[in-house]
């Protein structure tokens, strides 16, 4: 694999021969493994390195840092470690483990062990790969579980027939790398998938361990077709008994894809925007106020996260009438959208299809939200007007005959400032 690894971007193959020559001064073995060998062979952009070391991960994490000057985070009791550059760039160290999972859908036991024994506690023979980092063999795959092969023939495979009831979070991963790579869930796998799902193990699961793999899943590139799978595959009552997924839900869905690629490709300097929030409030479309916060909490999402989307729920229907009507002011339809969330937003952009309220949503994008006036509290001051709470009454509706259309340039603005102290 040297080819392969001398084709990397000069940053991260800086790491990797830095690496090596920790590995070879501690006289320890040291591999990359993981997400980051499949995709080096895939040819697919992956800047997380995984490091796997027979020996101690803590200490070669430890002297990379150091010869870095970066920022080391030790987990001492799982011997992790992750090393953060300054470039944001991090690369994670363990040292080599078994596991064992004492009960299924709880987190394992694990003990020191080989590299085979690390590869072997692995998701799916595409995730099980290693390249030696040591001198003497430098970029060589070891490949136990044929994963290579695998790549090859687009198939996901287990590398064991326990491997979804030990850890269920690996059917949604299962369904995440099918749907990424267009790959295949090979039958003895898929079988395996439906016995786990038939078994409920994915129920059983902590739920902060789905929250983390679904919303991996709604950040893939085509969540629809991830959440097609899902629901073909497990279904979704794992989430909420009264969960479903209807045609009409479906179609959402495909409109809220086409709505955040138009602001991501038009928008985007805005502000960054949490897509997965959006898709996770159409899946959720069916289900009441009450039973979506049910959903929320049990997966522990963050206070933001329930906010926006039991907001979505509950308030967006009150603001419909408003923005279907072709004549709505732009002050009113700033009023109605500013205090929302941008996924609140797209939501019903991706929901009302109405012309009038394509139009509004578009402009309070375009031109609204980015609107400024041009007097200050300089001007209110020098007017004679002491500070005080009344500035912000002033700054709204200056602002607000400015969206209208009615103040066109600073004059204005003042005229209509000279006016409103006037009637105070
Ligand atoms: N892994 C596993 N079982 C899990 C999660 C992870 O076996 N439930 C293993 C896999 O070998 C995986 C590695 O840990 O490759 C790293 O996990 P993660 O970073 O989550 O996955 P990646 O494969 O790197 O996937 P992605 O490209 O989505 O980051």
């Amino acid at each position: 694999m040297k080819d392969y690894l001398e084709k990397l971007p000069k940053e991260i193959l800086d790491l990797v021969y830095l690496a090596r020559d920790i590995a070879s001064s501690n006289d320890m073995p040291v591999y990359l493994v993981g997400g980051f060998v499949r995709d080096l062979i895939l040819g697919v952009k992956n800047l997380d390195l995984d490091i796997v070391v027979e020996g101690s991960g803590i200490k070669v994490a430890e002297d990379f840092a150091h010869a870095l000057n970066a920022k080391l985070i030790r987990h001492r009791r799982f011997g992790t470690a992750t090393v953060i550059l300054e470039s944001h760039l991090k690369v994670d160290f363990s040292t080599a483990r078994k596991e064992y999972y004492p009960k299924p859908a709880h987190l394992p036991v694990v003990a020191p062990g080989s590299l085979k024994d690390d590869l072997f506690r692995r998701d799916f023979t595409i995730n099980a790969m290693a390249i030696s980092l040591s001198s003497e063999n430098f970029g060589k795959l070891v490949d136990f579980f044929s994963g290579r092969d695998d790549l090859r023939k687009k198939k996901i495979r287990v590398l064991h027939d326990l491997s979804f009831i030990d850890d269920p979070t690996r059917i949604l991963r299962a369904i995440r790398f099918e749907k990424r790579y267009d790959f295949h869930i090979e039958p003895k796998t898929l079988k395996l998938l439906k016995e786990a799902v038939k078994g409920k193990y994915l129920e059983r699961v902590e739920p902060q361990r789905v929250r983390d793999d679904l919303i991996l899943m709604l950040k893939e590139k085509e969540p629809l077709k991830e959440i097609k799978r899902l629901k073909e595959l497990a279904g979704l009552s794992f989430l909420h008994p009264r969960l479903c997924v209807y045609a009409r839900n479906y179609k959402l869905l495909g409109r809220i894809e086409e709505e955040v690629s138009w602001f991501e490709n038009s928008h985007f300097y805005r502000r960054p925007l949490d897509a997965w929030v959006i898709y996770f409030m159409g899946l959720l479309d069916c289900l009441s106020p009450r039973f979506t916060r049910v959903v929320c909490r049990r997966l522990a999402l963050r206070r933001g996260e329930e906010k926006r989307i039991l907001n979505a729920k509950k308030h967006t229907g009150k603001l419909i009438a408003s923005l279907s009507r072709p004549d709505t002011r732009p002050s009113k339809i700033f009023a109605l959208l500013e205090p929302l969330s941008y996924e609140e937003i797209l939501l019903i952009k991706a929901e009302y299809r109405n012309a009038s309220v394509q139009k509004h949503i578009e402009d309070f994008f375009e031109i609204y939200n980015g609107m400024r006036i041009l007097i200050t509290g300089d001007d209110l001051r020098r007017l004679g007007l002491a500070p005080g709470p009344y500035y912000q009454k002033i700054f709204t509706r200056v602002l607000n005959a400015k969206l209208d259309g009615e103040a066109p340039n600073r004059e204005v603005e003042l005229a209509l400032i000279r006016r409103l102290i006037k009637k105070r």
